[in-house]
């Protein structure tokens, strides 16, 4: 376990999950030790996909799960942010794409009391993470190019996600290590060997027939 490294996670991704069943889906993963979710967060000019809104932070808050992310691929993140604070997000991601400068976005969802987080797509270099890691509380590496699940994990993040990882230790920052995309029962122990804390998975957890098994056998497979 390397310094500052954190107890592994696993975080479904609210997008897989058959909405008509999510309450039902939730509360079978809760059983199975899921403390936290990811809400992706679409409008359709950031990412060619739409998806959930503000709403839908409150109803799996409502749920009770302890943790929510709501992972923001929207343009002009700083208009939604207080959208998603005071929907309960506990967690609220921006994209360093999505905004020229992410410090003041930052800033003000610090301000609220729900901690910061920043993401890049498989694109983007660690250099545009690295420089936030005392403004954050998240970071998160795309493993899929953003705005569907059931896409292929990019093993050629790893270096990436291996930087960020040594950026974080080596400044002793508070910081979890998310990475996002493709994550299944292969990828996963990759993405924790190179340094990933916060692990999200869609398909292979709401995806599966039963996604409490599911949960189970990933978080097995990085033996927490
Ligand atoms: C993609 C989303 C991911 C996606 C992950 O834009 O941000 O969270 O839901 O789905 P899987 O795990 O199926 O790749």
């Amino acid at each position: 376990m390397t310094a500052g490294r954190k107890t592994l996670e696993i975080v479904p991704s609210l997008l897989a999950a058959d909405l008509s069943r999510m309450g039902e889906l939730v509360a079978q993963v809760r059983s199975a030790g899921m403390r936290w979710i990811s809400v992706d967060v679409m409008d359709g000019h950031f990412v060619p996909n739409l998806s959930f809104g503000p709403d839908h932070v409150r109803m799996v808050k409502a749920l009770g799960v302890p943790v929510v992310d709501a992972h923001l691929m929207v343009d002009n993140p700083g208009r939604a942010v207080p959208w998603f604070i005071d929907a309960g997000a506990d967690f609220v991601t921006i994209h360093a794409e999505s905004c020229a400068d992410p410090g003041p976005v930052l800033a003000a969802i610090r301000k609220s009391g729900a901690k910061a987080g920043l993401a890049v797509k498989p694109a983007t270099a660690a250099s545009a993470l690295t420089p936030w890691l005392a403004s954050i509380d998240l970071a998160l590496i795309m493993t899929v190019e953003p705005g569907f699940g059931g896409a292929r994990f990019l093993s050629g993040m790893l270096p990436k996600i291996k930087a960020v990882r040594q950026a974080i230790d080596a400044g002793g920052h508070d910081c979890w290590l998310q990475v996002d995309g493709g994550i299944n029962s292969e990828t996963i122990v990759a993405a924790a060997q190179a340094g990933a804390d916060s692990l999200v998975a869609g398909s292979a957890v709401f995806g599966a027939s039963d996604p409490a098994s599911a949960f189970k056998g990933l978080r097995e497979k990085i033996s927490v």
